[in-house]
């Protein structure tokens, strides 16, 4: 495995193999691995000859009082990670290399990013597409690879790369999640042992709503309500948002009648998670 930090040298290297017919699978990450991330290197690993995985802290989208200087870090736990995943290239550089003095380019999509996280996460989705445009250019990926934990990320990035017109493919993949059924996140670390029992709460009143939608509940109030009520039983919880958005463009949805996103965020103390689910109605 190489573990390269300069963008030269990296775009030279994917360069050769692309250039010698061998397909490339990118996994973008922020470090400090989880099983997660080892899902969509497997799924990488099983689609393309070579696989990179970025380690990229990204400041730009973190916002001025969020936790990007406590993001944890663990660069030699992450390598040894990805050696043992057959990853055939890291891709760690610094902040000095990612972004140069005088950079002055914005990369952003309107709308879809000022929704859900982005009501309360104004620069976040900017900074991610910001990053995500270089990591494509550099690491020339055929495909790319992303968790849909992070689900609004993902339709984001998909209309980045139509409207970019990125030479790749998306490919999602679905959330992992522990036994008790928390969602799995580096951020998952910064929960005391009392947050990480409360923290169930989100997958629970996520799974329940996904219940009702089964047993054929359309009305999307009906189920921000039993999700806002199933949090707010949980003292060391609370909600920042649930809500109830169309698969096609994130606008809310009142009643449901084609495929949508339910998504929540809620606060543990210091900490942010964020779940969700998507559900088609069959078609009848
Ligand atoms: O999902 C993440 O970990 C990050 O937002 C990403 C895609 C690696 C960009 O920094």
């Amino acid at each position: 495995m190489e573990t390269l930090s300069g963008v030269a040298a990296t775009q030279e290297l994917v360069g050769q193999w692309r250039r010698g017919g061998l397909s490339v699978g990118l996994v973008p990450t922020m470090g400090y691995l989880h099983q997660g991330h080892v899902s969509l290197i497997e799924a990488a690993r099983a689609e393309n000859d070579k696989v990179v995985v970025s380690i990229f802290v990204n400041p730009t989208q973190f916002g001025p009082n969020e936790d990007l200087e406590a993001y944890p870090r663990d660069k030699e736990r992450d390598l040894k990670i990805c050696e043992r995943e057959g990853v055939a290239l890291v891709f760690a550089p610094t902040v000095e290399e990612m972004y140069i003095q005088g950079a002055a380019t914005k990369v952003g999509v309107t709308g879809l990013s000022e929704v859900l996280c982005g009501r309360f996460r104004p620069i976040h989705f900017n900074g991610v597409c910001l990053v995500c445009s270089k990591l494509f250019n550099i690491t020339k990926p055929n495909k790319a690879y992303f968790g849909l934990k992070d689900a609004q990320q993902f339709f984001i990035l998909e209309r980045l790369v139509k409207d970019l017109n990125f030479d790749l493919e998306l490919v999602s993949c679905p959330i992992v999640r522990e036994p008790d059924g928390l969602a799995l996140s580096s951020r998952n670390a910064y929960l005391s042992p009392d947050q990480r029992k409360a923290a169930t709460v989100l997958s629970r009143a996520l799974k329940a709503a996904k219940n009702e939608c089964e047993k054929g509940q359309r009305d999307g109030q009906a189920l921000t309500k039993l999700i806002a009520e199933m949090v707010g039983a949980e003292p060391l919880a609370r909600l920042e948002y649930a809500e109830v958005v169309s698969t096609e463009n994130l606008s809310q949805v009142t009643t449901i009648t084609s495929s949508v996103l339910v998504a929540a965020a809620l606060w543990l103390g210091k900490t942010r998670l964020i779940d969700n689910f998507i559900f088609s109605p069959p078609v009848s």
